[in-house]
């Protein structure tokens, strides 16, 4: 097969919740369509569950097994499915966030008895900035919730997409017997009896099928008819130009773990979700159907094996073709690099692949050549641009415990954040190491791996700031104002951008109306997007 057709079959896609809402039991419930795997419960473990923050060992032992899970591809229909797994725990969400940007769409899962929650709002916020296809699939239906209607309303509100339903339930809660869809006017009724390896659903071509009366309850098929034309009245018809350029989500209704509308979220998603695209680098705009191979590093996993130290670097392909054992320009350091054993992932199993395309993602085994966001290419000096950092939620500083280990310390400290465990800022006068952080949890993991890995030891002290945010201006007096007046403020990225640390939003504003002519950006995306 030539490289356009490849790329042409290939959706690459996370699926993004709140956690709790449903993603694991999608994501398994698709592996399943795609035969991936053969049983319900297989991939439960790329969970981080419920743990004390405390039992950091158990969080590790499960972010090992995750590893497996990392991409989980499956082919339906010719179609070549990659699943990108983005962690469920909120202390890991800057993970997610990096894995948005090697997808080229998403399916939002909602609890319909939730609605929208905290972390559906911020990732959405990533969507959007980032202009990703969403799609929004309102999972529970099985369960009491939020009337249809106003869980629409809902989502458009918070989510600040518009939305559009392609799907609409037949019944909700106990009643709940499936889902028609709107576009080819087919009603899906889900059979119980049958097993959930196939979706066991009946399928009735529209409301006035004679057996509609005599499968779906009476007051279901009333409220069908009177929703439905309501619907079909309010809404736009769908505009997958819209959906591609981000502006608008398709909504389905469903219950994952029945296996209840989820074949009509499958079917719809590899009809209108995008192949790979073009993807903006520094210096120009690349067609994932050149010849020539690219690709970036959006995640960096460490410490599979404690007795080996093996790094995997994951790779996202955005244009040609990626072989093994050849020779690749890693650009940030100017070597050539080669990969005798790049691995593909299926569903639980890792694979030695030979060739991969542009959409799919490689792991890496890798010695510490490299950093998040770094890029691949065969010669051509290229930086992929959208692997932003986020402003963190928590900063701490660092304490070393061991003097003789400094060095150590030092070291360790500036590899895990080129993994992309926190973010380091250093702050003058001493050289003063801050982490920061979206989660508690990351510093235990910090503590553990220095310790561990690095044999160096540390703690960490509170600092009142909770928000960095980078400084640009044009105005590079006002800058030097800043930086001489507010020095307690102050801190360094690594690559010596100064960053603003406040203690409040209503602090920072004060010194926006200070500062006029400098700008505070929440994340570090303005580095690359010019
Ligand atoms: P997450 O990855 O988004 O965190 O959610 P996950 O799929 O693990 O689902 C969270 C809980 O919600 C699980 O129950 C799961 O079985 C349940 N669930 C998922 N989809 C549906 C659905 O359509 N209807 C209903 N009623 N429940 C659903 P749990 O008891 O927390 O875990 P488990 O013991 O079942 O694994």
């Amino acid at each position: 097969m030539d490289l356009k057709s490849e790329i042409k079959r290939r959706r690459t896609f996370a699926i993004i919740s709140h956690p709790d809402a449903g993603k694991t039991t999608l994501t398994e419930k698709l592996l399943l369509f795609g035969n991936a795997i053969q049983t319900a419960g297989a991939v439960k473990s790329n969970k981080i569950r419920k743990t004390s923050q405390s039992d950091f060992m158990e969080i590790e032992k499960q972010r090992g097994i995750s590893v497996s899970t990392s991409v989980m591809a499956f082919e339906y229909e010719g179609i070549q499915v990659n699943i990108l797994d983005t962690p469920g725990h909120k202390d890991f969400a800057e993970d997610t966030y990096r894995t948005l940007s090697a997808v080229d769409s998403v399916i939002l899962v909602v609890d319909i008895a939730k609605g929208v929650e905290e972390q559906t709002r911020k990732l959405m916020q990533v969507c959007r900035m980032r202009h990703t296809p969403v799609m929004i699939f309102v999972n529970k239906m099985d369960r009491e919730g939020i009337p249809h209607l106003d869980i629409l309303e809902e989502l458009e509100q918070e989510l600040q997409i518009e939305v559009c339903p392609y799907t609409w339930p037949v019944g909700s809660g106990r009643y709940f017997q499936g889902v028609y869809n709107l576009y080819d006017n087919a009603i899906s009724l889900h059979d119980v009896e049958k097993s959930t390896k196939t979706d066991g659903s009946t399928r009735l071509s529209g409301m006035d099928h004679p057996d509609a009366a005599k499968m779906i309850r009476d007051t279901n098929l009333e409220t069908l008819r009177e929703e439905a034309e309501f619907v079909n009245g309010v809404f736009e018809p769908f505009n997958r130009s819209l959906y591609l350029d981000g502006y608008l989500a398709p909504v389905f209704f469903g219950s994952a773990l029945n296996n209840n509308g989820v074949l009509e979220l499958l079917e719809t998603f590899l009809e209108i979700a995008p192949p790979p695209g073009p993807v903006e680098a520094t210096e120009r705009i690349i067609e994932p159907s050149e010849d020539k191979l690219t690709g970036f590093i959006f995640k960096i996993h460490a410490n599979l094996d404690p007795n080996h130290r093996d790094r995997i670097a994951f790779m996202r392909i955005c244009s040609g073709k990626f072989e093994r054992n050849k020779f690749y320009h890693h650009t940030r350091l100017g070597k050539k690099l080669r990969f005798p054993a790049p691995t593909s992932f299926m569903a639980n199993s890792k694979q030695i692949v030979d060739e991969a395309f542009p959409g799919d993602v490689v792991g890496l085994y890798d010695s510490g050549n490299f950093k998040i966001g770094d890029t691949l290419t065969e010669g051509e000096q290229l930086q992929f641009k959208g692997i932003p950092s986020f402003s963190p939620e928590i900063l701490r500083e660092v304490n070393n415990l061991d003097n003789f280990k400094a060095k150590q310390l030092d070291k360790g400290v500036r590899q895990l954040t080129d993994e992309g465990v926190a973010q380091l800022f250093i702050k003058q006068p001493g050289n003063r190491k801050i982490i920061g952080t979206v989660g508690e949890l990351q510093y235990e993991v910090i503590k553990y791996r220095l310790e561990h890995e690095y044999g160096a030891k540390c703690n960490f002290s509170p600092l009142s700031f909770n928000r960095a945010h980078w400084i640009t201006t044009g105005n590079k007096q006002q800058l030097e104002e800043l930086l001489k007046r507010k020095e307690n403020n102050i801190a360094f990225d690594k690559e010596e951008t100064p960053v603003y640390l406040s203690e409040s939003d209503w602090a920072l504003k004060t010194v926006k109306e200070m500062y006029p002519e400098l700008e505070f950006h929440e994340t570090s995306g303005f580095k690359v997007e010019g």
